[in-house]
């Protein structure tokens, strides 16, 4: 079960002495090594002690299962590998933990005179009754060795210096730890642990430099490559772009990639932060949803053609589905994160890594789901519960087109999550009114059409949401396309008085933000990199920092001129009121000025800002 392990320790053989030169065959280092390539060329040969594993099928005791009170699996486990592994109190230090539905686990590092051996590890399954089914360990046998020593010659801040040069990379900030590494010549080498960002984020490593000597002796690699036929999350849909990506995890926002969860990779568009499934989501259980989720193509790779002339359902199509879905959701949870919206803010993550918030709450994607049709919607529970996405089949062609290969209606969905999240403190209560409901649909247009204005550096263009499932690519499945143009798009807040149904009052402020959008483009400028730079001052990062500082700002069921207050608060907390003005010129364009009331129009801006309305930015 979850006997493997993520991380495989590695010798650095271009790197060091040739001591490491590996005297088994090709074969039998299948096991125990690994050779790959770091981007700065640098050749590094993995290396992990073989491991032993005993499955005992039904099950059998532990040294505590005579006793008559209650016992926890973790000391039940423990007490197992101790029995199994040595006597001494400090030869091994917890991990990780956990009880899933239908076992338990207890993870463990072996300890050698008090200091962790990173490579040697040990784990132990115990079922639903306590008895232990299963048992692994890669533990060294230290009675062979000198005792080694724990006194480092060289300080951590020397090895982070031996470490960036030897390996390319940046330190990430994290204090080296202490460790033993065993090796493959059977000694032990001690080494500071040292955490290396390479490749800008997208690699993540432990290097192990030598404690005595600065060499790097062996690297953890976090990253499994990942790749991934989608949709490109700046374009709309499969008709528009269908390409084979590579890495397109963040690993700031996702540290464990999107395809790990429970210390686990499922290979599988299953993971942390979403689990995209073909099921009905309230009937099934967690291990259903899980087996119907898509598998990889091979490893590493989710590699599905995807043809429009055949039926949703066919196998490709349905693969497609699954894989595009959990990939765009994946990258909102990536960009939000970069944005704001982390463990602390109460998103959707399984594990929170120690970061705060409240976790178990993964985003579950019922694709192709079959309560319904033509629409899409997010439930969302409060912070620690799960959210549910359930995208369903547009009848208004032949075959039926499929909202998760649309990926504005995959990220408005998304959003939903965050704005019934951020408003209100994570209790996912404080969006329940019409008007804050209708602006929950805005800010989730906003979103998906953000997503897409970054490819455009210089100003932004007029958006359609959803014109690949009704077919209509000037207003898709909105009334009107959003733009600065009011011959194109005629709303104002006045308009909120006379809608009932929440979408329509959520164009209005989906309009609102297009046109606040833009005028910070044009005031600022755009960058391309806004989907992973959010440090960069431009007219796209103000925006999504200021949406979403804004949420969390806002009152209970906000209304419209709420929401609005928010954001000029908002650019005064980040910008120091940088762009106040600019900000009231665009909300006074809808309507939203300064005196707006009970759906009656203001065009005032406060005083000190230019009185003048000035059409805030050019349109496509
Ligand atoms: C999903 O399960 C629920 C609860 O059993 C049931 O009411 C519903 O009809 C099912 N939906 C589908 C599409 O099978
Ligand atoms: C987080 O979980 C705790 C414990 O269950 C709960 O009291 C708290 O309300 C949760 N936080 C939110 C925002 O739901
Ligand atoms: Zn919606």
């Amino acid at each position: 079960m979850f006997t493997s392990l993520r991380a495989f320790v590695l010798c650095v053989a271009a790197l060091s002495s040739s001591t490491l030169a590996a005297p088994w065959p090709t074969h039998v280092q299948h096991s125990t090594h690994r050779t790959r390539s770091l981007p700065n060329g640098a050749k590094v040969q993995l290396y992990h002690p073989k491991s032993s594993f005993e499955i005992y099928e039904t099950g059998v005791d532990n040294p505590l299962s005579k006793r008559s009170d209650p016992v926890h699996f973790t000391d039940a486990g423990l007490a197992f590998l101790r029995s199994k592994l040595g006597e001494s109190d400090d030869f091994m230090s917890i991990r990780s933990s956990y009880a899933g539905p239908h076992s338990s686990h207890v993870y463990v590092k072996q300890r050698v005179n008090g200091i962790p051996v990173a490579n040697a590890v040990a784990n132990v399954a115990l079922n639903s009754k306590g008895d232990v089914v299963s048992f692994a360990s890669n533990f060294i046998k230290v009675s062979g060795f000198a005792a080694p020593s724990t006194k480092a010659k060289i300080t951590a801040d020397a090895a982070i210096d031996h470490a960036a040069k030897a390996l390319g990379g940046r330190h990430t900030g994290r204090a080296p730890e202490l460790e033993f590494l065993a090796t493959e010549d059977g000694t032990l080498a001690l080494t500071h642990a040292v955490r290396l960002e390479i490749d800008g984020s997208k690699h993540m490593v432990e290097a192990y430099i030598d404690a005595r000597t600065g060499e790097v002796r062996g690297l953890v690699d976090f990253t499994n490559d990942l790749h991934m036929r989608v949709v490109p999350v700046t374009k709309s849909d499969p008709t528009v772009a269908y390409e084979l990506l590579k890495d397109p995890e963040d690993k700031k926002a996702s540290p464990r990639g999107w395809g790990a969860a429970e210390d686990r990779d499922w290979h599988a568009t299953v993971g942390n932060n979403a689990i995209a499934f073909k099921g009905n989501v309230t009937t099934f259980s967690i291990e259903q949803i899980i087996e119907t989720a898509a598998k990889e193509s091979a490893p590493g790779v989710f590699d599905y053609k995807f043809d429009l002339a055949s039926d949703p359902s066919s196998t490709n199509n349905l693969n497609a589905a699954r894989v595009n879905a959990w990939y765009v959701a994946n990258m909102a949870h990536d960009i939000l994160y970069r944005y704001g919206f982390t463990e602390e803010a109460f998103n959707f993550q399984n594990n929170n890594f120690g970061k705060g918030g409240n976790e178990t709450d993964v985003v579950f994607i019922s694709v192709q789901d079959a309560s319904d049709n033509n629409n899409a919607n997010f439930a969302t529970l409060p912070d620690g519960e799960p959210g549910i996405m359930r995208m369903y089949l547009w009848s208004d062609f032949q075959p039926m087109r499929d909202g998760d290969m649309s990926n504005q209606i995959i990220l408005h969905e998304y959003t939903h999550g965050m704005t019934n999240r951020m408003t209100g403190g994570g209790t996912a209560v404080c969006l329940q009114t019409t008007e804050a409901q209708g602006l929950g649909e805005g800010w989730s247009d906003a979103f998906a059409e953000w997503v897409a204005q970054t490819a455009n550096s210089g100003y932004v263009h007029d958006f359609t949401i959803g014109g690949y499932v009704t077919g209509d690519n000037t207003a898709g499945i909105r009334s009107h396309p959003y733009s600065t143009n009011r011959g194109v798009n005629p709303l104002t807040y006045a308009n909120v008085k006379d809608s009932e149904e929440v979408h329509n009052i959520g164009e209005i402020w989906g309009q609102a933000l297009h046109v606040v959008h833009a005028a910070l483009v044009q005031t600022l400028g755009g960058a391309k990199d806004a989907l992973t730079n959010p440090d960069a001052e431009n007219g796209h990062t103000a925006f999504l920092h200021l949406m979403i500082d804004a949420l969390a700002l806002q009152p209970c069921n906000p209304s419209f001129t709420d929401a609005r207050l928010a954001w000029i608060q908002a650019d005064q907390n980040r910008y120091n009121g940088k762009n106040k003005c600019n900000l009231w010129l665009a909300f006074a364009y809808m309507g939203l000025g300064v005196g707006a009331e009970d759906y009656t129009n203001s065009h005032k801006v406060p005083e000190g800002c230019p009185l003048k309305y000035t059409k805030p930015a050019a349109t496509a």
